[in-house]
């Protein structure tokens, strides 16, 4: 298996995703491990985009917990209504943050991220864990990011059975 997701990184965003998801779709369908679908969800994601840090907090013992990610070190737990990430928790709703120095009690885990995108991963109505998306620029995400990016953690909530 060899899929070059570097090669799609000079398209337009919105073509971008439209080549893209098809193909982190069929990497991960059918995929039972939720460290292998959620690691190579973020490297697919890091590779195409060239974000600053892309990565998984998931929910376990009533807190985020972070997951397979890439990018420089993060915070390990997140409470409920905390932060960026904690927030997109407890509304169960995708937070597009175009200045993360305007959100009230961002966790700046690197001073070096100015916006970023916290996308929920419902199942059944649950909150599984969030999809954090940080960017060294500002306003770097809008509704096109959202749209896709919550087609694609519907489409992987279905892999997290056991989650
Ligand atoms: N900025 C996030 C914390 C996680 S790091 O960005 C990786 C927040 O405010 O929840």
């Amino acid at each position: 298996m060899e899929t070059t997701f570097s090669q799609f990184s000079t398209l337009p965003k919105e073509e971008r995703y439209e080549q893209v998801l098809p193909l982190i779709k069929s990497l991960i369908k059918g995929e039972e491990d939720p460290v292998t679908l959620l690691a190579n969800t973020c490297a697919a994601l890091k590779e195409v985009f060239g974000w600053f840090w892309v990565g998984f907090y998931m929910v376990k013992d009533g807190q985020l917990h972070l997951g397979p990610f890439q990018g420089p070190v993060a915070c390990t737990r997140i409470a409920k209504g905390r932060g960026v990430c904690g927030t997109a928790w407890e509304k169960a709703e995708t937070m597009v943050v175009e200045d993360v120095d305007a959100f009230p009690g961002h966790i700046a885990c690197s001073s070096l991220s100015r916006s970023e995108i916290v996308v929920p991963i419902i199942r059944k109505g649950e909150v599984l864990g969030v999809l954090d998306i940080d960017s060294e620029k500002l306003a770097t995400f809008n509704a096109i990011d959202k749209r896709f990016l919550e087609e694609l953690m519907a489409f992987a909530a279905e892999g997290l059975e056991c989650y």
